[in-house]
């Protein structure tokens, strides 16, 4: 049929060349994707099972991702969220109801724990917070004969559906015992959810440890470079995978393939990334340990770090992200000071990128957090020169010192 110019614009008869091999994964866009005949259209949202329905379900793009998280994670299967918070959110919505009740860690990333005692309470959700360390006393009352009700057994209740951990926590950094949290949970018939961000889904193996559901801000580490915003979530097993997929359809949280390109690239380089800043983030956190201005240095790696025996035990390595805390007599003043006497640490949210960051919290007068008050830095080590990372902290530790 022959056809006008503007008809061509949108109906070509041109054909690249097939056969071209790139190393790269293509960026395919859309919304749209196309049904060989009228009798094949259906919105089946699984593509594994449709094949490619609807762009919101993803594209090769975003399911080559989805695939590549999921062989990392050891998972059964992965969805792609446009931010780490959507997968908390979409987790949460995805095996949640009223009338149910959810446990989250004192620890847990802040907005996370909001969205429960905001959105979920509307919803008709009981939400409970316990310290992030509560496991451990779990694993010694199983050991030890104690009765249970001293771990987090005592917290369960009847329609307990979820629990959430968070491994270190946000900021304090406690390393929580996961196995023993997941089998308490089991017993009690609850699912256990995982913030895996800060050990990139790599360092901790959390299927290994029987945790069900696993999310991360592919933000920080996978993505690398401050640029782009994405969340994962892998399941354990089909049924996980069906009543989250499902979810995710009606929730309709599709993510970018445009920034799904961009952390596939970022992916092939996460292992040297995590190698040099673990490196430098251990060198710099134990440095830190000598400095009589400071008191605790949470690095889970180090011994000062609450939960430690538990990184060593469960943990393959470190990532980049620790705090510090200083001594009593140094003023809010003073540890703003330090933050803003930094040249290297740049200030901002987010962490895990190829720069480095410093961020001041102030815990003073929350009970469900440690006792830091306002003396509490949380430090993401990037890709800089460690040595040039330590003299920048080491001249603004000394004009710290001399503010009064
Ligand atoms: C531990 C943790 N989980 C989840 C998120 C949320 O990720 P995003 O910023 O991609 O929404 C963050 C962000 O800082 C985080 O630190």
């Amino acid at each position: 049929m022959p056809k006008n110019w503007k008809t061509k614009l949108i109906h070509s008869d041109v054909h690249a060349p097939d056969g071209f091999q790139s190393l790269a994964t293509p960026v395919y866009r859309g919304s749209t994707a196309l049904f060989p005949n009228a009798a094949a259209v259906n919105d089946t949202w699984d593509q594994y099972e449709a094949g490619y329905t609807y762009g919101l379900y993803g594209t090769p793009t975003v399911l080559e991702l989805a695939g590549r998280i999921c062989e990392l994670e050891h998972g059964y299967r992965t969805l792609v969220t446009p931010g780490g918070q959507a997968a908390i959110s979409l987790i949460n919505f995805a095996f949640l109801k009223a009338g149910d009740h959810v446990l989250l860690p004192e620890s847990v990333y802040s907005p996370s724990r909001r969205f429960a005692s905001h959105v979920l309470r509307r919803f008709g959700v009981d939400v409970t917070l316990y310290r992030p360390t509560i496991g451990q006393a779990v694993e010694e009352a199983q050991q030890s004969g104690v009765p249970k009700a001293e771990g987090i057994q005592s917290l369960f209740r009847p329609n307990t559906k979820l629990v959430w951990c968070e491994s270190p926590g946000s900021i304090t950094m406690e390393v929580q015992d996961v196995p023993a949290i997941v089998r308490a949970a089991h017993e009690a018939g609850a699912l256990v959810a995982l913030d895996n961000t800060w050990a990139a889904g790599i360092y901790f193996d959390a299927f290994a440890h029987e945790v069900d559901i696993t999310m991360q801000a592919l933000t920080k580490y996978v993505g690398g470079h401050s640029d782009l915003l994405l969340g994962s979530i892998t399941v354990r097993d089909e049924g996980l995978y069906k009543r989250l997929g499902s979810t995710h359809q009606l929730v309709g949280c599709a993510a970018s393939p445009d920034d799904c390109s961009l952390a596939l690239r970022g992916m092939k380089t996460l292992g040297l990334r995590l190698k040099h800043i673990e490196e430098s983030a251990l060198l710099i956190s134990q440095w830190l340990t000598q400095r009589s201005e400071i008191e605790l240095v949470l690095h889970p790696a180090l011994a000062s770090c609450p939960g430690h025996e538990i990184w060593k035990r469960d943990f393959s390595g470190s990532s980049g992200v620790f705090s510090i805390v200083f001594g009593q007599k140094f003023t809010k003043k003073q540890v703003l000071a330090f933050v803003d006497a930094l040249e290297l640490f740049e200030i901002g949210y987010s962490w895990a990128g190829v720069t480095s960051l410093a961020v001041a919290y102030d815990f003073g007068g929350n009970p469900a957090r440690p006792n830091y008050g306002h003396r509490i830095v949380r430090l993401s080590i990037g890709l800089e020169e460690m040595g040039d990372l330590k003299a920048d902290l080491q001249q603004a530790l000394q004009q710290m010192s001399s503010q009064s």
